[in-house]
């Protein structure tokens, strides 16, 4: 078993970013399991499937083959063999993520995957249910978390300053929704573990956040 760090937290809470960096400081793999989410959510829309088809997502998603490589260290998601990396960072594909991932059948096909990852490797995965479903006995666990409108603020300035025209309100809506639905999902919903710290990021910048998820897995290691 690897040494295993557990990040869960709302959409635009700035887990990527800090797991990316956890992992380098610590030498670890980074594994984003929203990604894989991400690649069978493209699946199904390039099969014409709409984030109300409900009733379609375990069928249909049956033929998707979803797999990792890491390139320079960077984590490339593979679906059906087909690199997809670069095509899953869509506001559309995020939402029909966030909707095809309530179904059970979605998740079984993650799981495996996810739990050999964690076997295998020094891992920091960061998502929605890994400290609770995925990696119970995860050795650092952490909540991280941040206001809706700091969350929605962020997300704006990362949409426009790469250049994508966007709508501040628009955003903070879609994040509402998001959380709603990854929060009150029936299986492994969204919620803070019992034995996760909870990080609250909206007044913390991006160096304090890290430095202080570094100190918990220093303390453990
Ligand atoms: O972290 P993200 O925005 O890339 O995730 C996209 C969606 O995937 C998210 O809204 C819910 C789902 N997801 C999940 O259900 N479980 C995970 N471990 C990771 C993501």
């Amino acid at each position: 078993m690897g040494f295993n760090v557990a990040i869960d937290g709302p959409a635009g809470a700035g887990k990527s970013t800090i797991a990316k960096l956890v992992a380098k400081e610590m030498n670890f793999i980074y594994v984003d399991t929203g990604a894989m989410y991400r690649a069978i959510a493209l699946y199904l829309l390039r099969k014409g499937i709409k984030p109300t088809d409900k009733d379609k997502f375990a069928s249909e998603c049956q033929g998707a083959d979803v797999s990792i490589q890491y390139v320079d260290g960077v984590q490339q998601v593979l679906l059906n063999g087909e690199n997809v990396s670069g095509l899953i960072r869509t506001e559309e594909v995020g939402n029909m993520a966030s909707a095809s991932s309530v179904d059970g059948k979605v998740r079984e096909k993650l799981l495996d995957l996810q739990r050999n990852l964690a076997k295998e490797n020094d891992v920091v995965m960061d998502g929605r249910d890994i400290g609770t479903n995925i990696l119970p006995n995860a050795d650092v666990k952490v909540y991280l978390t941040a206001t809706v409108e700091e969350r929605a603020m962020r997300r704006y300035r990362e949409l426009t300053e790469k250049g994508t025209e966007c709508d501040l309100e628009t955003i903070k809506k879609d994040i509402a929704e998001r959380d709603e639905r990854d929060m009150n999902r029936e299986i492994a919903p969204l919620k803070q573990a019992e034995d996760a710290s909870f990080i609250d990021s909206s007044d913390m910048s991006i160096e304090e956040v890290k430095n202080a998820i570094c100190d918990l897995i220093a303390a453990r290691k």
